[in-house]
């Protein structure tokens, strides 16, 4: 070998060592970059308090227009105590039980054969900063009730909470028909005067008990296609504020809504 091929030699060397090494460390081993990653995450929530504001599924959850709750919805079908390997259980809900979002094909058939369904709801809508806002007591969401809580352009996310978390209604078994939520002009309002994608609430829907209303109510927000009605929330340990929720409904195919869990972390 001359001496020109011998260094061509090793630097071919030096070059697939150093290949392999980074391999190893890519596979093998986490870089030093990634660890440094991980601890400033790992730090930074758990800085951060989380408030769970999903509701417990329990027999006694109150469920739309029933007096009985949710009842036995779980059933064991295998034991351990009866000689099975394991505990295994089935559980048959309506797919607006407890804390769940709402899919457009909910009340518009329409978009329900176009499959808009929970499986299709958008995760950056269900995800990000949000607003909780506290709605005057002695009203329903209407149109002036939204002109008043004056929630800027740009707010895409907004968690309503009102007399019924006062009334813990959500914790009582029989079904409340007298709840708070938005009437027709209200959703409207919302419709047309903000950029509000995600509206939370915390009852059983977010659409008055008036018939005219409750439909007017899904048909305003729901025809939108792009905006997430969450109800059932559990908002008894939250004060006013800016968080950032997290909602993952389960992907139900045509599903017409789904059992979400949503939870809080404190900004
Ligand atoms: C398994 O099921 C039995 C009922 O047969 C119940 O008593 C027990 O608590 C269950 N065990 C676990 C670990 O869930
Ligand atoms: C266990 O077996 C008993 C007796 O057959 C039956 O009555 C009971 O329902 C069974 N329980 C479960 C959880 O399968
Ligand atoms: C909200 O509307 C429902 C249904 O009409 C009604 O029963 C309830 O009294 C209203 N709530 C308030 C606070 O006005």
């Amino acid at each position: 070998m001359t001496n020109h091929n011998t260094s061509l030699f090793s630097s071919l060397l030096l070059l697939s060592l150093l290949a392999l090494v980074s391999l190893a460390s890519a596979h093998g081993t986490v870089s030093t970059y990634d660890l440094q990653k991980i601890k400033e995450e790992e730090s930074y929530y758990r800085q951060k308090k989380v408030i769970d504001i999903s509701h417990k599924y329990v027999p006694d959850l109150p469920s739309y227009a029933s007096k009985k709750g949710l009842g036995d919805f779980l059933n064991l079908v295998g034991s351990i105590k009866n000689g099975s390997l394991v505990n295994l259980s089935t559980f048959k809900l309506s797919t607006h039980s407890g804390t769940h979002a709402d899919a457009p094909g909910h009340f518009i058939d329409k978009l329900f054969d176009m499959g808009c369904d929970a499986d299709s709801l958008d995760l950056r809508t269900l995800n990000g900063p949000v607003l909780v806002v506290d709605t005057p007591r002695d009203k329903n969401i209407t149109a002036e009730v939204m002109r008043s809580l004056n929630i800027p352009r740009g707010v895409k996310r907004v968690l309503f909470r009102t007399s019924n978390t006062d009334k813990r209604l959500m914790h009582q078994k029989e079904f409340e028909p007298s709840y708070t939520a938005f009437t027709a002009d209200g959703a409207e309002y919302l419709v047309q005067n903000t950029d509000i994608k995600l509206v939370g609430i915390d009852y059983l829907s977010v659409g008055i008990n008036v018939r005219d209303d409750i439909s007017k109510v899904h048909y305003a927000l729901l025809g939108r296609k792009d905006i997430i009605p969450v109800e059932g929330l559990n908002l008894d340990n939250v004060v006013p504020g800016v968080y950032t929720v997290h909602c993952l409904p389960l992907r139900l195919v045509h599903g017409d809504g789904s059992p979400t869990r949503c939870i809080l972390f404190q900004c």
